[in-house]
């Protein structure tokens, strides 16, 4: 490594890998845990298949309870840090703590008990929370599911439908949650100014994009779908339709056992809006994945995660109408399409790819957006008004 670079910086990096960072876990575990618990902490490195940082890290703990050494499994999430580029403007992994909190006390929807929650960054030099470890599969994000060759591709049709089906069943759980204006009020960005919760979920949005436009330069398919989605505003907007939003509502942040969840994972996208956000994300990232198969002329699963089926499914478990998901799907492009403009300034920084003139061509899945919205602004507006967030 070159010796310009600054040594606390190479400190701060490596000082994520595991070992360098127990010692300091352990002595901060024990200001949690009753006197005499002496815990020791083993880390390791999380999960490579499923998502693109490397936040999360394994952790075994022993500790005395009672007169006698105990062991668990935990696993550590940690806020990135700003050498890193990251892909949010801001990052409160204090609210992902608190919405799994209030997911696991208030819905039978599985998700991992969230333990102890380190907010200063004092300790690591980035806030972090321990959260219990389940045991699970996921289908994979690094080769795509519908590429084929993994468990989930294997599976019968039936057993697909039998994931799909439980998948929408812990939505509508989440959904369900009573009086989620009031009991996440903290997930609702009230520094942005509009009228309804999505209407500053759409602002806060716009901001963030603003952000990554400075790293890089403006996407004309982002600022396509903005002037879109801001000129075609849901008729699911309206004031009996506001949920908790996992946020990240797909099939490769979820942990399975027999074709059912045991863990809902990944809040750092949480809110709260339209039941539509959550159903028009899972199917918008089904059809990424089926449209890069496709790409690569593989069959892919067509079949999974239609969006009537997904519609009937949740009308028949929740009794609630869903809107037209168009205008969520569009958002899901445009909040994926962020993403991976921030993807790419990190890649660029690190030295792993050229910036590119047009942004566009970092989206993977350029051409399903690019299709969603030519297809919506060929067909005009009539088909939504304008009365809530206009
Ligand atoms: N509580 C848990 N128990 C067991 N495994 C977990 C747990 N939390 C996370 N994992 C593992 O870590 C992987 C990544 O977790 P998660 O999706 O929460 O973070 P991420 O990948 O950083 O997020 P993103 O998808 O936004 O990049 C999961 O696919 C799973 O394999
Ligand atoms: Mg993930």
């Amino acid at each position: 490594m070159s010796t310009d670079v600054p040594e606390d910086f190479i400190l701060q990096r490596s000082s994520r890998d595991a070992g360098a960072m127990a010692g300091a876990v352990s002595a901060w575990l024990a200001t949690q845990l009753p006197a005499g618990a002496e815990p020791e902490v083993v880390l390791s490195g999380g999960s490579d298949a499923n998502g693109m940082s490397s936040e999360t890290i394994l952790a075994d703990v022993t500790w005395t309870e009672d007169g006698t050494r105990r062991a668990g499994g935990f696993v550590v999430r940690m806020a990135p840090s700003a050498a890193d580029v990251p892909v949010f403007a801001s990052y409160r992994l204090d609210h992902q703590y608190d919405a799994l909190r209030l997911v696991d006390r208030l819905s039978d929807v599985p998700v991992p008990t969230p333990r102890w929650l380190e907010p200063t960054g004092d300790v690591l030099g980035a806030p972090f929370f321990f959260m219990e470890r389940v045991e699970g599969i996921v289908p994979p994000d690094v080769m795509p599911y519908t590429f084929g060759d993994n468990w989930f591709f294997d599976a019968s049709p039936e057993q697909r439908r039998r994931l799909q089906d439980r998948t929408i069943a812990a939505i509508a759980g989440l959904h369900q949650i009573p009086d989620a204006e009031e009991t996440f009020a903290f997930l609702d960005d009230r520094d942005r100014t509009g009228p309804t919760p999505l209407r500053r979920h759409f602002e806060k949005t716009r901001a963030w994009y603003e952000w990554a436009v400075e790293a890089l330069d403006r996407s004309a398919l982002i600022d396509r779908a903005l002037l879109w989605l801001d000129g075609n505003w849901p008729e699911a907007d309206v004031p009996n339709n506001v949920v908790l939003s996992w946020g990240d509502a797909r099939i490769g942040n979820v942990l399975y056992d027999d074709f059912a969840p045991v863990a809902v994972l990944d809040w750092e996208m949480a809110g709260i809006g339209p039941r539509e956000l959550d159903l028009g994300w899972l199917v918008f990232a089904h059809k990424v994945f089926q449209t890069l198969a496709e790409t690569f002329e593989l069959p892919g699963l067509p079949d999974v995660l239609r969006e009537e089926d997904v519609r009937a499914t949740y009308a028949d478990l929740t009794g609630a109408q869903v809107g037209d998901l168009r205008w969520f799907e569009i958002y899901s492009g445009l909040i994926w399409g962020v993403v991976f403009m921030r993807t790419g300034a990190r890649q660029a920084h690190f030295g792993e790819i050229e910036l590119p003139d047009d942004v566009d061509t970092l989206f993977h899945h350029a051409p399903l957006f690019r299709g969603l919205l030519d297809d919506a602004e060929q067909r005009g507006s009539g088909a939504t008004d304008r009365k809530v967030g206009a």
